[in-house]
């Protein structure tokens, strides 16, 4: 006999978007060319950057080698002369951004991606963030961070990026197993995760991150339960357990293990354990997919409720100006939002002949404002309420009927002018986030083109 757990799993089980924005990629109308995306920038540096600084993505694509199950922006090379040249790239394309700003910029929050940062040689990256913060000011509680392979990352990475303010990293471990390494073709020991979690420790560094992916192939209970006994044993003060995305259309590499994933309620069963063996731990459950220790400072803003949530991921920093550098990255103006051209060598052309290098852009209208702000707090507060009539929106009366469902499941309580999700809906953000989606709603796609939500 099923559970009712199982039933809702099949219920719920859809194909739906994260929604590190709204709305969200593929919904954008590419209604931003090049003078009125400069306008919306240098309009909203005067608005905020004087009370609450910007925050800076760094987008840098290499990987020694492919992970089977990766879904980010990647370009694999063991070809380590194309560090300069694309650093260089970087730094004029921030030149280009400090010509639209006023005066010199206050950066509150950085944070550098990929790919794998630590593929580039640590004066490499010296060379990037000299040229980064030479014209810049730091918020005097500006947050530095940056994503690292356990495998790629030295003792003088470390302290390099610390020297330079870094005091935030965030490790991809994924999963200890050795058969599950071994089909996602990314072998790594746990004692070179111990050494580099150490050496962190022990130079300063405040916050470590652990991202684990569960739904993987070849995972069970037991590997699931053994990894996480691993990670206790490093205690990280954050964890980002990943829901692993399946889209196979978008990375055929995905395509290779497709017969040995586990089915959507062994997935979601990976996911109850983990969650369980983490609460158990210590961590809290801050929104979807992270969890947090008591120490660290994504506990207090979930539990203060000032959370936030743009293209990184979830931050304590609310700054309404996002500035995402290098191929593929994406800025928030907060009134627009513009993607950078996904290929190296277009988006270093675009940028070495001075052309804004335009993969996709979107001017926000009122009531994708309204539909964000609704969105926003769904995912970091885990209630939203419309009593102020600058938070309605013709729509949502629609938007409310699609959560009847969810309502009558106990995953929700609306009252007459709020929405609070009860625990039971905590594994179902992303579906009661889409019932807010108008722009999906009026255009439902016909093939798939997100990942399930379970
Ligand atoms: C840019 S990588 C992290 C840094 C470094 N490249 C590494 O792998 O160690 C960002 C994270 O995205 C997550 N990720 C990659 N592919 C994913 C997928 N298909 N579904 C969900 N998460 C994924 C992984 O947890 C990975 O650690
Ligand atoms: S998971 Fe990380 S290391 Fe692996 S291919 Fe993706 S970005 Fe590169």
């Amino acid at each position: 006999m099923k559970t009712l757990e199982t039933n809702l799993i099949e219920k719920y089980n859809v194909p739906g978007p994260r929604y590190t924005s709204y709305p969200t990629v593929p919904y954008w109308e590419n209604n931003i060319k090049n003078d009125r995306w400069k306008k919306l920038v240098r309009e909203s540096f005067k608005a905020h950057n004087e009370s609450e600084g910007l925050s800076l993505y760094i987008h840098l694509p290499y990987c020694e080698s492919l992970c089977t199950y990766c879904g980010c922006n990647t370009r694999i090379t063991i070809n380590h002369t194309v560090e300069l040249p694309y650093i260089s790239t970087v730094l004029k394309e921030w030149s280009q951004y400090l010509l639209l700003f006023e005066r010199i910029p206050v950066i509150k929050e950085i944070h550098i991606g990929g790919g794998t940062p630590t593929f580039f040689k640590p004066e490499n990256l010296e060379i990037l963030m000299r040229g980064i913060l030479e014209k810049s000011i730091l918020h005097p509680k500006a947050e530095l961070s940056f994503e690292a392979h356990p495998n790629s990352t030295s003792k003088k990475h470390l302290e390099t990026l610390f020297n330079l303010g870094f005091r935030r990293l965030s490790l991809g471990i994924q999963d200890f197993d050795p058969k599950v390494q071994e089909i996602c073709n990314r072998q790594q020991s746990f004692e070179t995760v111990e050494n580099v979690t150490l050496q962190a420790r022990s130079m300063g560094y405040t916050s470590i991150n652990f991202d684990l992916l569960y739904g993987l192939p070849y995972q069970t209970l037991n590997t699931i339960s053994d990894t996480i006994e691993k990670v206790n044993l490093l205690k990280p003060d954050r964890i980002a357990f990943y829901s692993y995305a399946h889209v196979p259309w978008l990375k055929p590499s995905q395509k290779i293990f497709e017969r040995y994933l586990p089915g959507s309620d062994v997935k979601r069963s990976l996911y109850e354990k983990g969650r369980e063996l983490l609460e158990q731990s210590g961590y809290l459950e801050i929104g979807m997919d992270h969890f947090a220790l008591e120490s660290d400072s994504l506990y207090h803003a979930a539990q203060n409720k000032t959370l936030h949530r743009n293209f990184m991921g979830y931050t304590c920093n609310h700054t309404h100006m996002l500035i995402g550098l290098g191929a593929s990255s994406i800025s928030d103006t907060w009134t627009g939002f513009m993607q950078n051209i996904k290929t190296v060598e277009t988006y270093m052309s675009y940028i070495n002949n001075r052309i804004l290098p335009i993969h996709k852009g979107h001017e926000l209208n009122t009531e994708d404002l309204i539909l964000r702000k609704h969105i926003l707090n769904i995912m970091c507060k885990m209630e939203t309420r419309w009593d102020q009539v600058e938070d309605q929106t013709p729509d949502l009366f629609n938007c409310l009927l699609r959560l009847e469902e969810m309502e009558k499941d106990n995953l929700i309580q609306i009252d007459n002018f709020s929405l609070k999700v009860l625990p039971e809906g905590k594994p179902f953000l992303r579906n009661i986030c889409m019932a807010f989606d108008e722009r999906m709603w009026k255009n439902v796609p016909q093939t798939q083109i997100f990942s399930n939500t379970i």
